[in-house]
C-alpha cells in the first residue's frame, strides 16, 4: 500500500507519495529518469533505449508500437488500429488520437447476413470481409511527426532488426501459436510467415506444404520475418504513403480479392487519422482523461466514475461484495447505454456530454440499491467463450520532460482475421466484428449494439479501448489501459479506484482480482481470488456469479514529484515495466 501523510501529500503543485515497503506485497520498478510499460519485454527495451537515446515518451511510443508489431504478432500491429492519449508537456495539453480502422467502401449494412436476415457465422471473424482499412501505421507516423523529436528511421530501426534478426520465441507466444494454428494455417500467405517445415517432411514451399508437413515455433525458437522488416524499411523510407501507396497496399488489395474486392487501393489511400478532444472526468479530485467515441471506453469509464463517486468505496475496501456489487451495478447501466448510443461520431450523434455527466450519473445511481442486484433484460449470450485470450495491447510510456503516452492498439481478435497480405509479412484485423451486424446479435464479446453501431461504408466500429491518462494538481500522474475486449473499460475502471480509493501503489492495483459486468450477459463474472464468502455476499445480492479466464493485461507508468514507477501487469509473464535513470 502507498503512504503517506494523507495518501497523497502535496508539495509543491505535485502530488508525493511515499511507499512503504514494508507494507506492499507487490513493487513496482522505480527509475528517476522514465518509464516503459509493455506487454513484450523486448519492445518496452526498445522503448527505454529511444528515452535513453534522447528520444521523449512520443518517440518512444511510436518505436514500441512498430516493435511489438513484431515481437507481438497476435495483437502487435501494422495491420490494425487503435487510440494514443497524448499529454504534451509544451502545451500542457492532452491530444487524442483515433487511428481506428474504418468500414472500406464496398461495405454494407447488411453484409455480415445471409437472405434470411440471419448472422452468417465467422464472416466478420475469419474471411477478408472481416478486414477494416488498417489506421496503426497513419496513427504511429502521425504521432512521430506531430510530437515527436527523433526521425522516422530512428524510431523504426529496432523494429526492423527485431524483424531481420529474429527473436526468441517466449512460451507465452509458442503457445499462441499452437492454440492458434487452424485459424492461421488457412492462408498460405500466413503459412510463410508463422510455420516451418518438419525435418523429414515433404519438400514443399511453405505456402503450399501440407499441414502434416508443417509445425508451429517452439518456445526457445528463433523467428525471423524478412517481409515484414522489409515492409518497416519501406515505411521507413516513406512514411505513411510507403504503406498507404505502392505495392504494400497492392499486395493487402490482392490478398483480400478473390471473385469480389472487399478492399480498394483508394480505402487505402484515403485512409486518415481523427485528431479528437480527449473525454474529462473529475473522480474524487483527480482529472481522468480518455478516449472519447468511436471508443466507448472514455465515455463509459468516467460515467461509471461518476456513479462511483457518490458512495464511500474506501470504507467498504477493496475487493468486498459491497464494492464488488456497486461496480457491477454501475457497469450495468454504463454497459445498457453503450449498446443504445454509442457509435463513431461523424456518423451518428453521441451524446456524449450527457452519458459524461455527473447529474445524469447522479440520476442513475439514485436507482442503484446497495442490496439487490438489479435484473439485466434476458438475452441470448454471445459466442464470448471462443475469444478468451487477451488479444489486444496497451503500453504506457513517461519521460522526464512531462510528455505522457497511453496508446493501445489491436488486430481485434487472436491473430486478427489471421491474413496476413502476401509477402508483406502484415497480419491484418478482423475488426469489422466490432460492428453491429445486425441489432440484438451480439459480437465476439457478447455485446450488442443498434443502429449507432451499424456498418457504414468509412465508418470506425465502436471499441472499447479505454487509454487513459490521470493528471494531479494538473500534472501528469498515472498513465495505464489494458487488452480485454468488452473487459477493458471494467478493468480499467477497477485500477483508477484501486489506486484512488484504496491507495494502492500501482503493481498492486493491477495485481487485485478482477470482476466485470456488462449488462448482458445478465452475470458478474469474477478472477479467481475472490473469497467464498464474498461471492455468497453477491448471490445472496441477486448475482449470478462465474468465475472465469483473468481479465485484462494493463500496463502502468506513474510519476510521483522526480520518481516514476512503473508495473506490467502479472497475468502476462512476456510483459515488463523498464526505466531509466536520468544522465546525469
Ligand atoms: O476495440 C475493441 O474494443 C476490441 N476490438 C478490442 C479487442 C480486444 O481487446 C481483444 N482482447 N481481448
Amino acid at each position: 500500500m502507498l503512504i503517506s501523510q494523507g495518501v497523497f501529500a502535496q508539495s509543491e503543485n505535485v502530488a508525493v507519495t511515499r511507499y512503504d515497503n514494508a507494507l506492499e506485497i507487490f513493487h513496482p520498478v522505480r527509475a528517476s529518469g522514465g518509464m516503459v510499460a509493455s506487454e513484450q519485454v523486448l519492445a518496452s527495451q526498445v522503448g527505454a533505449d529511444i528515452l535513453q537515446q534522447g528520444g521523449n515518451a512520443i518517440d518512444a511510443a511510436v518505436a514500441v508500437g512498430f516493435a511489438l508489431a513484431v515481437v507481438l504478432p497476435n495483437a502487435g500491429n501494422l495491420g490494425g488500429g487503435g487510440f494514443m492519449l497524448v499529454r504534451e508537456a509544451k502545451s500542457a495539453s492532452t491530444y487524442a488520437l483515433d487511428f481506428r480502422e474504418t468500414a472500406p467502401s464496398a461495405a454494407t449494412r447488411e453484409m455480415f447476413l445471409n437472405d434470411s436476415g440471419q448472422v452468417i457465422p465467422g464472416k466478420s471473424t475469419r474471411t477478408p470481409y472481416s478486414v477494416a482499412v488498417p489506421g496503426t501505421v497513419a496513427g504511429l507516423t502521425f504521432a512521430a511527426k506531430q510530437y515527436g523529436s527523433l526521425p522516422l528511421a530512428r524510431l523504426l530501426a529496432p523494429a526492423i532488426k527485431l524483424a531481420e534478426d529474429g527473436f526468441i520465441v517466449s512460451p507465452v507466444l509458442a503457445q499462441q501459436f499452437s492454440l492458434q494454428r487452424k485459424h492461421l494455417e488457412r492462408w498460405p500467405s500466413t503459412k510463410e510467415v508463422f510455420f516451418k517445415r518438419l525435418p523429414d517432411s515433404v519438400d514443399c514451399i511453405l505456402s503450399e506444404c501440407p499441414s502434416s508437413s508443417l509445425t508451429t515455433y517452439s518456445a526457445g525458437e528463433r523467428l525471423l520475418q524478412p517481409d515484414l522488416a522489409r515492409t518497416l524499411r519501406t515505411i521507413a523510407r516513406l512514411g505513411a504513403d510507403g504503406f498507404y501507396k505502392g505495392e504494400i497496399a497492392k499486395r493487402i488489395v490482392d490478398t483480400l480479392s478473390s471473385t469480389t474486392r472487399p478492399m480498394s487501393l483508394s480505402d487505402l489511400e484515403q485512409y486518415r487519422v481523427a485528431q479528437r478532444e480527449p473525454v474529462k472526468g473529475i473522480y474524487r479530485g483527480v482529472e481522468v482523461l480518455s478516449m472519447p467515441a468511436p471508443s466507448s471506453g472514455g465515455v463509459h469509464l468516467i460515467q461509471m466514475l461518476n456513479m462511483l463517486e457518490g458512495f464511500p468505496l474506501s470504507e467498504y475496501g477493496a475487493g468486498s461484495a459491497q464494492t464488488i456489487h456497486l461496480i457491477a451495478e454501475s457497469a450495468r447501466l454504463a454497459y445498457a447505454d453503450r449498446a443504445e448510443y454509442l457509435g463513431d461520431p461523424d456518423f451518428v450523434k453521441v451524446p456524449q456530454r450527457g452519458l459524461t455527466s455527473k447529474v445524469y450519473a447522479n440520476r442513475l445511481s439514485a436507482n442503484i440499491q446497495q442490496n439487490r442486484a438489479t435484473l439485466s433484460k434476458q438475452v441470448r449470450a454471445g459466442p464470448a467463450g471462443d475469444f478468451e485470450s487477451e488479444q489486444t495491447t496497451h503500453f504506457s510510456v513517461m519521460d522526464r520532460m512531462g510528455n505522457v503516452v497511453s496508446c493501445t492498439y489491436t488486430l481485434n481478435l487472436n491473430f486478427g482475421s489471421g491474413i496476413v497480405a502476401r509477402g508483406t509479412g502484415v497480419l491484418l484485423n478482423n475488426e469489422m466484428d466490432d460492428f453491429s451486424a445486425k441489432p440484438g446479435a451480439p459480437n465476439a464479446f457478447g455485446l450488442l449494439g443498434g443502429s449507432a453501431n451499424a456498418i457504414e461504408p468509412g465508418k470506425r466500429p465502436l471499441s472499447s479501448m479505454s487509454p487513459v491518462i490521470m493528471l494531479k494538481d494538473g500534472q501528469p500522474w498515472i498513465a495505464t489501459g489494458t487488452p480485454g475486449g468488452a473487459r477493458i473499460i471494467t478493468t480499467v475502471l477497477q485500477i483508477i479506484l484501486n489506486t484512488i480509493d484504496f491507495k494502492m501503489n500501482i503493481a498492486e492495483a493491477l495485481s487485485m482480482p478482477r470482476v466485470h459486468h456488462q449488462w448482458m450477459p445478465d452475470y458478474l463474472r469474477i478472477e479467481r481470488g475472490i473469497s467464498p464468502d464474498t461471492i455468497q455476499l453477491l448471490k445472496d445480492k441477486g448475482h449470478e456469479v462465474r468465475v472465469m479466464p483473468t481479465m485484462g493485461r494493463v500496463q502502468t507508468v506513474q510519476q510521483q514529484g522526480h520518481m516514476f514507477f512503473g508495473a506490467s501487469d502479472p497475468r502476462n509473464p512476456d510483459g515488463a515495466a523498464i526505466g531509466i535513470e536520468s544522465m546525469q
